[in-house]
């Protein structure tokens, strides 16, 4: 591909939770950028290192041995300064001073509302990569690091459940997700849980309890439900209590995955999306592209404007609940 662009030097930063995959995806960046002649500079601590000048430039072997490590090597942060105009004035400025023509973010919804205002207010052209383990944005059927989220869960669920079936024991396992039911479902249908709560489909205590007395009476002896965070770690207790008041066939224990779901070597899904994503990152910036995110859907290429990519998410697929409902029996 040829390009006739004027920027030179383009900033890459990863901003908001870690995701597995976020390496990978500062890696194809940097790589992408040098391959067209063009300089890449990293940006430490999200939007909090762009407020206080914190970058430096990254050659090809500065991001040699990453792809396969979790967190990420530019570090993140959730900034309350950039959220005022101020803040994002001096973000600006240390951009200038360091001649960044151009950004690549990589992070969730908080990451590219920051970038669009970025974008808005000074007009530097920027691309976002969907760096989160929620898979909670428009515009791509997966975020990076979700693959490996749900793996890590569904490996977690499966140690759980020795000890569910060795003690007969009803199992509430939290998994992460701010308002996302997304690593609860995929994550519950490949560990072959009982139930799985989820944000966008609620379901009430008197259902959860149907659920169990059903399976009780089919001679299951001891039974798993995931639970989505729902942006309230810790929910799973109170299920729990209100579950055992009702039905105390089994005792009852809670596990919270947690952080856990965060961290690790990312899948060969997630290096292979990162990787993908970053070059087309470039390619995206140098073909003028700006305030879009890179998505995949149906393994096609899709520019999601930030506004629509952060707006209502609507990826919840129904029929993946229908198949977790009917395989649960
Ligand atoms: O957005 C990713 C995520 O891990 C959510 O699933 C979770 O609700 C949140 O971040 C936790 O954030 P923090 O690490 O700041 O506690």
């Amino acid at each position: 591909m040829k390009f006739d662009s004027s920027i030179q030097r383009i900033g890459v930063f990863t901003s908001g939770g870690d995701a597995p995959g976020m390496n990978a995806a500062v890696r194809a960046v940097v790589r992408a950028s040098i391959f067209y002649g063009k300089q890449a500079v990293g940006i430490y601590r999200g939007y909090e290192g762009m407020i206080e000048g914190d970058m430096k430039l990254l050659d090809s072997r500065s991001v040699s041995n990453i792809i396969q490590r979790g967190g990420t090597i530019l570090k993140s942060a959730r900034s309350t300064e950039f959220r005022t105009p101020e803040g994002r004035k001096k973000a600006y400025e240390n951009l200038k001073a360091h001649q960044i023509d151009a950004l690549v973010a990589i992070g969730g919804d908080g990451t590219f509302r920051g970038a669009h205002l970025l974008h808005e207010e000074f007009g530097i052209p920027v691309v976002g990569l969907p760096g989160t383990i929620d898979n909670d944005l428009n515009g791509t059927d997966f975020t990076i690091g979700y693959d490996t989220a749900v793996n890590t869960a569904a490996f977690a669920i499966d140690k759980v459940r020795d000890t569910a079936s060795s003690h007969n024991r009803l199992f509430f396992i939290e998994v992460m997700g701010r308002h996302s039911g997304q690593i609860a479902l995929r994550s519950s249908i490949a560990a072959g849980a009982e139930a799985t709560m989820i944000p966008e489909q609620p379901m009430g205590i008197d259902e959860i309890v149907k659920i169990l007395e059903t399976g009780a009476s089919r001679s299951k002896s001891s039974s798993l439900v995931v639970v989505a965070e729902g942006g309230k770690t810790g929910r799973s207790f109170d299920i729990a209590k209100e579950v055992n008041e009702r039905f105390s066939h089994y005792d009852t224990k809670v596990t919270i995955l947690g952080h856990l779901q965060r961290g690790g070597s990312p899948t060969v899904a997630d290096r292979v999306l990162a990787s993908r994503m970053g070059v087309v990152a470039v390619e995206a910036l140098l073909g003028g592209k700006t305030d879009v995110m890179i998505g995949i859907v149906n393994n096609q290429i899709n520019f999601e404007p930030f506004a629509e990519a952060t707006g209502k998410v609507d990826n919840f697929d129904p029929e993946m609940l229908r198949i977790a409902n009917i395989l649960s029996f």
